[in-house]
């Protein structure tokens, strides 16, 4: 095989957590008296938990909370999303992405997930997909986010393969920047017109294959 490795963002890749995202951060933005459409939602794709809070407490024009405060709110936040995520199946796994990812196994490519969250291990494993990825890298090991390339770095690295030899899977801009920084493929998962920096753009993994891989 051309690559030796494959690395996976998670949100918006392998399953669609951004709605859970959205319903929290509304809810959270709902308590202070605004709102926030989802179109502004998509802004918050791949960006990390206190960075998402900057963004919505500026589009509510909240000003002057002190960094304590936002933390409580983070937090808050955060149970809410994980009182969601706790009821997760296997059946919320996006369309071909267990057998996307199973089937670079059986071809001998190591498989990695390279994530901006911290809720990344419950996830996992409330998706039965743990046992699939030989690393994960996710924001409880990472200081700079997305598009820093640290996440993939830390992916390859722990795989034990160059970052020339790996291509990454991601739906948001700043995770496509993050993968070429890294010196990397970049496979978007989305719409062309988004990810116009991605090296090849399909809608999911089911429109994805190891032939594709091969001709990046
Ligand atoms: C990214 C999501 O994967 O993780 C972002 O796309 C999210 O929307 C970020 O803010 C951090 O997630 P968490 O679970 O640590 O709050
Ligand atoms: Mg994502």
């Amino acid at each position: 095989m051309k690559y030796k490795a494959c690395i996976f963002d998670l949100d918006g890749v392998i399953v669609d957590t951004a709605v859970y995202h959205y319903k929290a951060w509304k809810r959270l933005a709902n308590e202070m008296g605004f709102d926030f459409t989802e179109h502004q939602n998509e802004q918050l794709k791949g960006v990390s938990r206190m960075a998402s809070l900057e963004l919505i407490l500026g589009w509510g024009q909240v000003t002057g909370a002190t960094e304590a405060e936002k933390e409580e709110m983070a937090t808050r936040k955060n149970l809410w999303y994980t009182d969601m995520i706790n009821q997760m199946t296997p059946d919320e796994i996006l369309s071909g992405a267990r057998e996307f990812v199973q089937a670079c196994r059986d071809a001998g490519i190591k498989t990695a997930i390279g994530s901006a969250s911290k809720n990344t291990p419950i996830i996992l494993a409330k998706l039965q997909l743990t046992q699939l990825f030989d690393a994960i890298v996710d924001g409880n090991s990472v200081s700079k986010a997305k598009p820093n390339p640290e996440v993939f770095l830390k992916g390859a690295e722990a795989l034990g393969v160059s970052p020339a030899d790996c291509v990454v899977f991601e739906d948001a801009v700043a995770g496509i920047e993050a993968a070429l920084n890294a010196g990397m493929k970049a496979v978007g998962i989305g719409t062309p017109k988004m990810l116009t920096e991605a090296d090849v753009v399909v809608s999911g993994l089911d429109k994805f294959t190891l032939e594709m891989l091969e001709e990046l």
